[in-house]
């Protein structure tokens, strides 16, 4: 089965970034071929320390981390704009995730990125740096579509996740992308007719 590790950006009670992930997580899992949706807890990994990266001292939080991503088969990830950039817990969580040096948990991986905010650009700026720290990382970006929810505090909800036709269908799109990035639809045989 797909495992797509999920992350939101945001560890605020009723985060909407939160929310955006519960949505694609229910939407993995009630697909005809559900796929293994797993929540990376950004919070439980320790400030990155680059000592204790250079000495190789372990930590477990860290090492479950890098676990999950590299037995992986893609990653989802939904950040707020804090001053126009990722928030400092995604950031420390990718950090250790890109490390150690040469054995990035992220090399190759496939990434869908989308936003989300209180504001009319709905973060987009955050998905640039995040966008750059991936990069760097070795990941491969899911480039469209662009995903990112504006005034999403004005979004209809339902336990947790949203409703609105419009926003679940852009999350829709993006989780179809990576899905398909994942399974490439089989050549079309020419020559072949009915
Ligand atoms: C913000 N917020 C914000 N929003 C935005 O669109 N651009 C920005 O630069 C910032 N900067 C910013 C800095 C800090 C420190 C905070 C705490 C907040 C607002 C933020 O995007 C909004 O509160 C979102 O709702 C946060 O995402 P979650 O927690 O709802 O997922």
């Amino acid at each position: 089965m797909t495992r797509i590790v999920l992350i939101s950006g945001s560890l605020r009670h009723d985060s909407l970034n939160t929310m955006a992930i519960a949505t694609i997580e229910r939407m993995l899992t009630a697909r005809p071929e559900p796929a293994a949706a797993v929540r990376l807890a950004i919070e439980e990994l320790p400030y990155y320390h680059q000592s204790d990266d250079e000495s190789g001292k372990r930590h477990e939080a860290v090492h479950a981390a890098r676990h999950l991503v590299t037995a992986s088969d893609a990653v989802l990830i939904s950040t707020p704009s804090y001053n126009g950039l990722v928030s400092g817990v995604l950031k420390n969580a990718l950090d250790w995730l890109s490390r150690p040096w040469g054995d990035s948990a992220l090399t190759d991986k496939p990434v869908a990125m989308l936003s989300a905010s209180t504001s009319a650009r709905g973060a987009m700026e955050a998905q640039s740096g995040l966008r750059t720290v991936l990069e760097r990382s070795g990941a491969v970006l899911i480039a469209a579509p662009q995903v990112a929810l504006a005034r999403a505090d004005a979004i209809a909800t339902e336990d947790g996740r949203f409703t609105e036709p419009a926003t679940v269908a852009a999350l829709e799109a993006l989780v179809e992308a990576l899905l398909a990035h994942l399974s490439p639809e089989p050549a079309a045989i020419h020559g072949i007719s009915s």
